[in-house]
């Protein structure tokens, strides 16, 4: 069994990184775009996406898109208190959106939704079943339900590298496609639209690359900490074995879905 995920640590470390995930957070930018993409392709009429909740809206990425394709009606979340300062700051001016703090995992809110959206953010869940079933309560009957995660064979370089050096993997593992599309079936939504992305990204050197991940809030929210002999060796090895003259690569697998509440 895997080990629980800490919403402690996760709401501390996304807090810690409220002022430093904007200028590096470049794989969620492209995988909100793509995910606004696909909701324009499947539902044009944005007046038919409102009013929406978003779930694990950290600083508005995916929000900022929202509203630029006119979905300026609901509400926009996250675990996170200072990621919800910064939503307030940004967008508390806006007259038809509220924000809220709040675990997206364990939803209660007594109001529906025409569309609940999110990005990045439910590989920090550690359950599907029910969160996706209390999204089936909360959405209207025509209601969408559409998200980008990433899944299983994300950072599949430093699973590598850790493994090969016997250090303990410094998160916690994410799950594959198949059962959440399980999960999102299971929870009586007809799937119109899914696919995986691959995004080979590069960085300078392994050190900058954990550092990347240090600003945007993904550390260790399972388990003790890491021996540090352990993962300077994981990092040598890191540098040797994924190097090209560009730099160092880590690969994200992006999971895109979107589905409707048909009755
Ligand atoms: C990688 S960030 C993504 C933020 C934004 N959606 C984006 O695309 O840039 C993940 C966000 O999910 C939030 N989060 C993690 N677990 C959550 C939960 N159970 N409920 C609500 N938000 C959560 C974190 O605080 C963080 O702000």
């Amino acid at each position: 069994m895997n080990p629980p995920i800490d919403k402690r640590k996760i709401a501390e470390s996304f807090s810690r990184a409220a002022t430093t995930y904007d200028s590096v957070a470049s794989i969620q930018k492209r995988s909100a775009n793509h995910l606004v993409d696909i909701l324009r392709t499947h539902t044009p009429h944005s007046a038919r996406l409102v009013p929406f909740l978003e779930i694990g809206a950290g600083t508005g990425i995916l929000t900022d898109l929202l509203l630029q394709i006119g979905l300026s009606r609901g509400t926009i979340t996250d675990i996170a208190p200072a990621m919800v300062e910064t939503l307030r700051q940004t967008y508390g001016q806006y007259p038809n959106l509220s924000i809220a703090c709040l675990d997206g995992e364990h939803l209660a809110l007594g109001t529906r939704f025409k569309s609940i959206l999110s990005a990045s953010t439910f590989q920090w869940f550690s359950s599907f079943h029910e969160p996706f079933l209390s999204y089936w309560r909360h959405l209207e009957t025509g209601g969408v339900f559409a998200f980008c995660m990433f899944v299983h064979g994300t950072l599949r370089e430093l699973h590598a590298a850790t493994e090969a050096v016997g250090c303990r993997y410094p998160g916690h593992p994410l799950p594959d496609e198949h059962k959440v599309l399980s999960a999102v079936s299971e929870s009586r939504f007809c799937i119109e639209h899914f696919s995986i992305v691959e995004t080979p990204l590069t960085f300078p050197d392994t050190h900058t690359f954990l550092s990347t991940l240090k600003s945007i809030g993904s550390t260790n929210a399972v388990g003790s900490p890491l021996d540090p002999t352990a993962l300077r060796r994981a990092i040598r090895l890191y540098d040797e074995t994924y190097r090209s003259p560009a730099g160092v690569t880590a690969t994200y697998r992006t999971l895109y879905v979107l589905a409707r509440k048909l009755q």
